[in-house]
């Protein structure tokens, strides 16, 4: 058969047309479904990283953060504006962060503000005022327990739980005797508060300061 324009359509290229022809089709509906497909795994994805709700910090509530990946210690000071809390490490390693969370320490920047709905955070500035202090907070003062302060809301807030800790009895790594009363002593002071560093290296004015909140002299 001669087609007007000289193209000889033998059954061979007629095949190798149909077949082109329907892998194009194909093609097209593959990007068009996967098109789809990206849209909503999309969706999803952004509705999972949404939240809604709110956190109770030093008896207030605020809002929860919208973004799920947002770590509790961004969310005191960048949402919250509580700004006493300190970003060192970012990665649990400095003892900056550390807030109280239903009366245990955590350090901030490893935990998502989202899981402490229903929670009771305290930072530093829901321990006490200027005006009127927590006990450690005075001790801190009285002995001078830093230099440039950046280290202290973690080591304060760090010493208020260490001390509940002893009372409650929760052994230490380097409690000797788990069938005992566990007590306050400088090895069990310098144990525990060690997740907490000062660059400034204020240790000896801390453990002062904490040793005399312990012994009831604050
Ligand atoms: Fe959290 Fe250093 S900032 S441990
Ligand atoms: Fe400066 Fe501790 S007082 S880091």
């Amino acid at each position: 058969m001669q087609a007007p324009d000289n193209f000889e359509l033998s059954r061979r290229n007629f095949l190798v047309l149909g077949a082109t022809a329907a892998a194009a089709s194909q093609l097209v509906s593959c990007t068009s479904a996967s098109a789809a497909t990206a849209e909503s795994a999309s969706s999803v994805a952004t509705a999972s990283l949404q939240a809604s709700g709110s956190l109770q910090v030093n008896g207030k509530m605020y809002p929860l953060p919208t973004d799920t990946r947002t770590t509790l210690l961004d969310a005191l000071r960048e949402k919250y504006r509580l700004t006493g809390t300190k970003k060192g490490c970012d990665h649990g390693q400095c003892g900056a962060c550390t807030v109280l969370v239903n009366d245990r320490r955590i350090n901030s920047c490893l935990s998502l503000a989202i899981m402490h709905q229903g929670d009771k955070i305290t930072t530093i500035e829901g321990l006490g005022t200027p005006e009127k202090m927590h006990a450690m907070q005075a001790a801190f003062v009285k002995h001078d327990g830093y230099q440039c302060g950046y280290c202290t809301p973690g080591q304060i807030c760090s010493a208020v739980a260490v001390l509940n800790e002893i009372k409650a009895g929760i052994p230490s790594h380097v409690t000797n005797d788990l069938m005992t009363k566990v007590q306050f002593s400088s090895i069990e002071l310098r144990e525990r508060m060690s997740g907490n560093i000062c660059r400034c290296a204020a240790y000896s004015n801390i453990v002062e300061a904490i040793t005399e909140v312990a012994e009831g002299g604050a």
